[in-house]
């Protein structure tokens, strides 16, 4: 059976590109999806990938990983510090974990300081810009190949 990979995106990453381009870049969400399935073709690995603004479908996205999924990639975005919903999903669905962020939210405003997610998360990539996602996912198929 193939590895199965589920990428989350969480809110408002939908407006990448446009979006703050002084912090986020200047990429689109559609390239950066384009390049992940390009990396996981690559590594014959099957991503499937998803986009929420809200809290409760992430949770969702997360629960049925058990069943279909081997690992999961995930930038949380602003639920990454407020997301107790989030972060208990990703431990009770007990499939490794990678967070992502493109910026480096330790150098940014206080309330962006504490990650919810990172202690129930494998490892943390951050603050490479899109490269975060991508060294991510390389990371994560790893982590599941080994
Ligand atoms: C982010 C960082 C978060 O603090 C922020 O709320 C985001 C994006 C990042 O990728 O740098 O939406 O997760």
């Amino acid at each position: 059976m193939s590895t199965r990979i589920l990428v989350i995106h969480g809110p408002n990453l939908n407006l990448l590109g446009t979006r703050e381009p002084g912090i986020y870049g200047k990429t689109t969400l559609k390239q950066i999806n384009l390049e992940l399935k390009k990396i996981a073709k690559n590594r014959k690995v099957i991503l499937v990938i998803k986009q929420s603004n809200h809290e409760g479908e992430i949770v969702d996205f997360i629960t049925k990983t058990k069943l279909k999924y081997q690992g999961l990639l995930i930038n949380p975005a602003a639920y990454t510090h407020t997301s107790v919903a989030i972060r208990d999903a990703i431990s009770a669905s007990n499939i490794p974990a990678v967070e992502v962020h493109l910026s480096n939210i330790y150098s940014r405003e206080d309330f962006r300081h504490t990650s919810l997610i990172s202690p129930v998360a494998k490892g943390t990539v951050l603050g490479f810009g899109v490269k975060s996602y991508f060294l991510g996912l390389e990371a994560l198929i790893d982590l599941i190949s080994k």
